[in-house]
């Protein structure tokens, strides 16, 4: 066999290995989807659901980071949108509507009646076999839920969102650098290392 035909069969027994290992341990520990490692991850790195947070989780559905966060929220309220069906997460308000209506931006306002501790956005637009225009749209929605976060958040509220590394990436850190004081990039493991995906992590609003 050829060096480099060899090298993409590698390549592609290693991109399997990481996806199944984290498709076993996601069914060993009950959670719907191999999402739930990746909050799992980046609250480890950034520790910001607290017992008593207020949070939203964006684009939940099956429920993966929705199940992690009722884990850990105790006293505060969630609530997880989605255009799809989502099956019923204990101590988790869902409503299946488009987040980017903004009648359903309202009914958020008033389910949570003040300011948020945390949004979560894992939001990804329908994919259409174009890998720049998927990312240009996902990288869109990070921007609208952006600009929401800094209307509903409170100021020292934590914004959490997937991006991809595609042309807009620097349009969407710029935009979160004008609105916020403290703005990180972090890759999870549990993420597939062939794809440009990331998280943002931003915190304190610059009204502060
Ligand atoms: C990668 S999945 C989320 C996985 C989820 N975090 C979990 O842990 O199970 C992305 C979701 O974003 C949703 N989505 C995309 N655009 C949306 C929008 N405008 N409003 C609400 N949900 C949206 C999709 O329907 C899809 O279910």
């Amino acid at each position: 066999m050829k060096k480099s035909k060899r090298s993409k069969k590698s390549n592609t027994w290693k991109i399997k290995q990481h996806r199944d290992q984290f498709f076993k341990k996601s069914k060993i520990l009950g959670y719907r989807s191999r999402a739930s490692f990746k909050l799992i991850e980046l609250n480890k790195k950034f520790k910001f659901i607290k017992a008593n947070s207020n949070l939203l989780d964006l684009g939940s559905s099956p429920g993966g980071w929705s199940q992690v966060a009722s884990q850990i929220i105790t006293k505060g309220k969630i609530m997880s949108i989605d255009i799809k069906d989502m099956e019923t997460v204990k101590n988790v308000k869902f409503i299946k509507r488009n987040f980017l209506k903004d009648e359903v931006q309202d009914e958020v306002k008033k389910y949570f009646e003040s300011n948020l501790d945390i949004v979560l956005s894992d939001m990804a637009a329908d994919t259409t076999g174009n890998k720049s225009l998927d990312s240009i749209r996902t990288n869109q929605l990070c921007a609208q839920v952006i600009n929401f976060s800094n209307k509903t958040l409170k100021p020292k509220g934590v914004l959490v969102s997937k991006l991809f590394m595609g042309e807009d990436f620097i349009e969407v850190k710029n935009l979160a650098k004008s609105l916020f004081k403290k703005v990180n990039f972090y890759k999870p493991e549990s993420s597939r290392k062939e794809s440009k995906e990331t998280y943002l992590h931003c915190e304190i609003l610059k009204t502060l």
